[in-house]
């Protein structure tokens, strides 16, 4: 997200707030996972011990997913920050990209949340490709602005991932008033951390778009009253 310059509005400083929690929390997990399934599976029955022994089973899927991912937020915010050239950068980007949604869709196969997390994924993982797609036919025609909102929507509905992982804790510190277990809640929390993400972003494109036509409309209306030197 571009910071400004006299032609582009600023972005709103709750988005970059946002944008960065979600950087944060992504790349956070993936090392965390990443020393669980170097550390291989452990004795216990703990929910938790339960969630890394799934995912230490299937070492290999696992890594191919999140590696790939935490280069791909890397990638993201490189893209969408720097103000110099970034075409190196985004012909990394989409090719993470693709790797990353593909290898969800895998994932969810051995979802913890059962049906209910595997439908959040095929709805929001779909979404992220299509976005991800749009905004590559874009680059190839060299159509900066659509290929920009179509990047930054694919990215937001990605970091929904972030966004789940609060939303479980909740989930998890409630769990001894609740009684639920996180084969119950990750789905919904799936559901709630993408949807969070997906709709932020979305008023927001929207958002900027109108006021961007508003802006236009006014400046064509008060033209005529400008000198020709300021026109
Ligand atoms: C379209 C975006 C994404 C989707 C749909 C997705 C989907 C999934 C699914 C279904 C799982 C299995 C989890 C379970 O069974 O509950 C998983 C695991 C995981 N994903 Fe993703 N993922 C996405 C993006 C990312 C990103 C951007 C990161 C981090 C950079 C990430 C990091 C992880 C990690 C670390 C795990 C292992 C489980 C854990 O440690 O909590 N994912 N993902």
């Amino acid at each position: 997200m571009r910071a400004s310059s006299p032609q582009t509005p600023r972005h709103p400083l709750w988005l970059l707030i946002g944008f960065w929690f979600c950087v944060v929390i992504s790349i956070a997990v993936v090392v965390r996972r990443l020393i669980e399934l170097i550390r291989g599976p452990q004795s216990g029955t703990t929910p938790l011990v339960q969630i890394n022994d799934t995912f230490s089973s299937h070492a290999a899927l696992t890594s191919a997913h999140i590696i790939p991912a935490a280069i791909f937020v890397v990638l993201a915010t490189v893209v969408l920050l720097r103000r110099g050239p970034v075409k190196i950068w985004e012909q990394l980007f989409f090719p993470f990209g693709a790797v990353t949604g593909a290898t969800a869709y895998a994932m969810s196969v051995y979802s913890i949340g059962g049906w209910i997390e595997r439908s959040a994924v095929l709805v929001f993982d779909t979404w992220f490709l299509f976005c991800l797609s749009r905004a590559y036919v874009l680059y190839r025609q060299g159509d900066q602005e659509p290929k920009r909102a179509w990047m930054i929507r694919a990215v937001g509905v990605l970091l929904g991932i972030a966004t789940t992982r609060p939303v479980m804790g909740v989930f998890f510190a409630t769990s001894m008033l609740t009684g639920l277990q996180p084969k119950q809640f990750f789905g919904v929390a799936f559901w709630i951390g993408f949807a969070i993400n997906t709709l932020t972003v979305e008023l927001w494109l929207r958002s900027k778009r109108r006021a961007l036509l508003h802006r236009n409309a006014t400046r064509r209306t008060s033209a005529p009253y400008q000198t020709p030197v300021a026109r």
